[in-house]
């Protein structure tokens, strides 16, 4: 047996239990998530770690053979984490009988190449649909009910209201958690699991078998309105309005409690996906807590409602729902292609519920989510999807037969990892700091003003001196403020200036400022910057109008880089 330490502060129940029966003899608790000042962090080998990720298509990992040239290649990318999907088909194609052959394998790709990975459990939903369940379980109707829609109809979707799905879905993955524990408890390759893939119902807001007509028409479950009347006060504005548009009840069915409607359809799924996925999740943990996420597919401007897109998947509408029934998740992830990725992380991100991007774009695009999700928002990191196709990170859809670039290790996301990768002791400090922030910019939002440390740092995209409407149509930078008066900064193709906020004289000058690297944690300079490489304009007079220099740090666009800066003040 193997042995492995476990982080005091997860609560599960029957981990103390477990504590006594596995002996905490490894170096270092396995992975978890850890309060760490204002934030929370995925622990690692006993410190912060900051994924900078990728997740390969669907079945890449089904395949050992096509993962072989992957993995390098995601070395190159300047990767430290892959998310590759093992699906319950893939472990259990016979039931009752277990092949772990494919796990490990790709642990032994992944170690080979030191990188942690993130395990996706595709059980019994993927997209909402139950397409990576064994055949065993896709040709047993009877015995592992479907999902029926308004049409009388039974669509290729398990139904969450069966004990049968449940116990054999948790039985396939208590017995892939099991096995993590026996191999890799030691090595700790795997850092965090999504459980499932954007659950939820498509084609119908509600699931209407007989067994859920017959929950609908119940009570709403004692634990949930208890979990609702506690946090009124800091509950979802929407979901507030929904339930408070039906007065706000602390019992009844669910039409009472919530009105009638698809929000109440959506917000019902909710309760019940959550509380399947925390069940799996629960038992899953006992046999080895690492921790788990969702992957939830957004609403789209085309939806017009719950069924377009996966109703009852944990949208910010009803995150509260899924904080009730399922609290051994440890965080409801997005998956973000739609434009207004900082909208949409700012509406997942909340007190108890940390951030990480398990999906999302991989081009220029991907590189400023990446930079603003970890800066502004302390995400444990970013995850590009099809990350095994290198096309992705040129363009989100890469058309079939297109060239894949050669220089992969040159493209935005790459070349943003590799300096999130040099900061990212300094990212992780400033993280639990509270001293850090990051800044996303395009046409839309051309300028962003945040307040950090002693000054308020205006962020525009970079202005081309003699004709300052010329900008760049994407522009982004991460920024710390590590001391009295001087800042870390990254960036691509925007422009800083510092404006006081505290009392004293009114005007910041740039005192020195430098561009360097850093190598093994250690800052070490490299060109000193002034003259052309900070003025922003000569209208001095324009500038001293506005309380400011003239000068400002500037950022190209073929970085990101990074500067230091140390300013002073004048009247
Ligand atoms: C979102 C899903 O979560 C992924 O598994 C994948 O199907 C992508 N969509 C495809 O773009």
């Amino acid at each position: 047996m193997k042995f492995f330490a476990l982080p005091g502060h997860i609560a599960i129940s029957g981990l103390v239990l477990l504590a006594a029966a596995i002996p905490a003899q490894s170096a270092q608790p396995i992975p978890h998530l850890e309060k760490r000042g204002v934030a929370t962090q995925l622990i690692v080998d006993g410190k912060p770690y900051l994924a900078l990720a990728g997740e390969t298509a669907n079945t890449a990992s089904s395949s050992l053979e096509y993962m072989e040239p992957v993995w390098p290649r995601l070395v190159r990318m300047n990767l430290n984490t892959v998310l590759v999907a093992v699906a319950w088909d893939w472990i259990e194609p016979v039931e009752g009988r277990y092949d772990f052959t494919l796990v490990d394998g790709l642990l032994a790709g992944a170690r080979k190449n030191n990188l942690h990975v993130m395990f996706l459990w595709f059980g019994s939903w993927k997209n909402g649909i139950s397409s990576f369940v064994p055949a065993w379980v896709k040709a047993g109707q009877d015995r592992f009910p479907r999902v029926q829609i308004k049409s009388g109809k039974s669509i290729e979707v398990l139904s969450t209201f069966s004990a049968a799905n449940l116990d054999a879905d948790t039985r396939a993955y208590t017995a892939f958690m099991r096995h993590l524990r026996e191999v890799d408890s030691e090595r700790q390759t795997v850092v965090m699991i999504q459980m499932q893939n954007e659950v939820g119902i498509l084609g119908d807001s509600r699931d209407r078998s007989a067994a859920a007509e017959a929950a609908f028409a119940g009570p709403v479950p004692q634990e949930l309105a208890d979990y609702l009347q506690k946090i009124k006060d800091r509950l979802d504005p929407e979901l507030l309005r929904t339930w408070g548009s039906a007065g706000c009840k602390a019992a009844g069915t669910w039409s009472e409690v919530f009105g009638p409607g698809r929000a109440t359809d959506e917000i019902f799924m909710a309760w019940n996906y959550a509380r399947y996925l925390d069940r799996i999740t629960r038992a899953g943990k006992e046999e080895y807590p690492l921790p788990v996420f969702t992957n939830t597919w957004i609403v789209q401007p085309e939806d017009n409602g719950p069924g377009d897109y996966p109703s009852g998947g944990p949208e910010p509408l009803v995150i509260d729902i899924w904080k009730a029934g399922a609290p051994s998740i440890d965080i409801n992830a997005p998956d973000i292609y739609r434009p207004n990725f900082a909208e949409w992380v700012g509406r997942f991100h909340r007190d108890n519920n940390p951030l990480f991007v398990p999906e999302s774009r991989g081009d220029a695009g991907g590189a400023a989510n990446a930079f603003f999700a970890i800066g502004q928002h302390a995400s444990i990191g970013y995850s590009p999807f099809g990350i095994d196709n290198p096309g992705r990170l040129l363009v989100m859809r890469p058309e079939a037969g297109a060239p894949a670039p050669t220089d992969i290790d040159n493209l935005p996301l790459p070349r943003a990892y590799a300096v999130l990768a040099q900061l990212a002791p300094l990212i992780l400090e400033h993280q639990a700091g509270g001293t850090i922030a990051g800044a996303l910019l395009d046409a839309e939002h051309p300028t962003q003003e945040i307040p950090l440390g002693d000054y308020v740092l205006t962020v525009d995209l970079r202005r081309n001196r003699r004709d300052p409407t010329q900008v760049p149509a994407l522009g982004y930078g991460i920024f710390m403020a590590v001391g009295p008066d001087e800042y870390f900064l990254a960036g691509n193709d925007i422009q800083v200036t510092f404006t006081p906020h505290t009392p004293g004289p009114a005007v910041a000058g740039l005192a020195e400022v430098w561009a360097g690297r850093f190598v093994d944690g250690k800052w070490m300079p490299g060109r000193k910057l002034s003259g052309d490489d900070i003025l922003l304009n000569y209208k001095l007079g324009e500038a001293a109008a506005v309380n400011q220099s003239g000068s400002g740090l500037r950022f190209g666009p073929d970085g990101p880089t990074i500067q230091r800066v140390k300013l002073y003040r004048y009247q």
